[in-house]
């Protein structure tokens, strides 16, 4: 379905992306990018680059703009670095395109162990132990390029999910979910606020033979029940507000024998984060790094 975005653009001295993309890194903004948006846009000045999210028109509130400006309002005072001052948002309506079939220009199959993702049109030969993916994402997050997916994708692999019950918060397009699946979990729920999810990961487990297997909820915690417990693989790649927010929800879902995978941290928020997980009750083995995000893996304490 087409649909129309906005586009909010931050021009940022160079060498301070990051703390300007975890401003923007906020629901509903989907990937932040740097860059100059394209040849009609003067370059930046000397000094200065472009930092670029998007959100659906749908979802432009005053809030959402409000809750950006104010972000950035803070970064000066947060890092110390006069330089930061005055950092503005601006926000540009972007031509009604088609999403859900826009994201295969610059998509290329691609591969974590045996793990195959592909889409529905991809006829290379597979290798023998391969277990395919295949993919068609709309809008929802979730394209399997990330690299907190990524880890997560690894994981499934490394730690056995064969027969699981298998917990996904944050579930963008089930992308997690179908794999679990894919690789012998019993069973899979996804949720997430986003309400294209559900579609998506339903439609996205219809087109990998696992349907019967995964259960896609919108919404957030409040939409688990008590039957929702004892899962033996929690997974919630997600921002890392919210899991400092909901750790101890995370850790309550989660099997005495079961193993979880938190993502979506980017390095700078390691320490609160980490404490929140200790906190609830659960033990980190590992701290998985690619790139500048964290992906926090273990177990129950004790
Ligand atoms: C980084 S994306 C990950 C999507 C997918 N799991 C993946 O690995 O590609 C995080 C997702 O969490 C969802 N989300 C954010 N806050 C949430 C909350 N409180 N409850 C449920 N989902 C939430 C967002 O809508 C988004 O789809």
């Amino acid at each position: 379905m087409p649909s129309s975005y906005i586009e909010v653009r931050v021009l940022c001295p160079v060498g301070w992306h990051e703390v300007v993309a975890d401003v923007l890194a906020i629901g509903p903004c989907t990937s932040v990018v740097l860059g100059r948006p394209n040849l009609g846009v003067d370059p930046a000045p000397d000094g200065f680059d472009w930092v670029r999210t998007f959100f659906p028109s749908d979802e432009d509130t005053r809030a959402l703009r409000e809750g950006i400006a104010n972000g950035l309002a803070s970064v000066a005072e947060s890092t110390g670095v006069d330089e930061l001052a005055g950092l503005e948002a601006t926000f540009h309506e972007l031509p009604a395109e088609d999403w859900a079939t826009s994201w295969k220009k610059s998509w290329k199959p691609f591969r974590v162990g045996n793990l195959a993702v592909v889409t529905r049109d991809w006829n290379r030969a597979p290798k023998p132990d391969d277990v395919r993916l295949v993919l068609e994402p709309g809008g929802a997050f979730g394209t399997g390029r990330h690299a907190t997916t990524r880890t997560i994708l690894a994981l499934l692999q490394e730690r056995d999910v064969a027969g699981a019950r298998v917990l996904d918060a944050g579930t963008g397009t089930g992308i997690l979910s179908v794999a679990a699946a894919r690789l012998g979990a019993a069973n899979c729920l996804g949720f997430d606020i986003d309400p294209r999810s559900a579609i998506e990961g339903n439609d996205l487990a219809r087109t990998n033979g696992v349907a019967e297997r995964c259960t896609f909820r919108i919404g957030d915690f409040g939409v688990l029940d008590e039957r929702d417990t004892a899962f033996d693989v929690v997974l919630a790649n997600i921002y890392s507000d919210v899991v400092q927010a909901f750790a101890t929800d995370l850790a309550a879902r989660l099997g005495p024998t079961g193993w979880f995978a938190f993502s979506g941290c980017p390095d700078r928020h390691r320490e609160p984060t980490l404490a929140a997980i200790e906190a609830a009750g659960l033990h980190v083995e590992e701290v998985r790094q690619r790139g500048r995000w964290l992906t926090f893996v273990g177990r129950h304490a004790g």
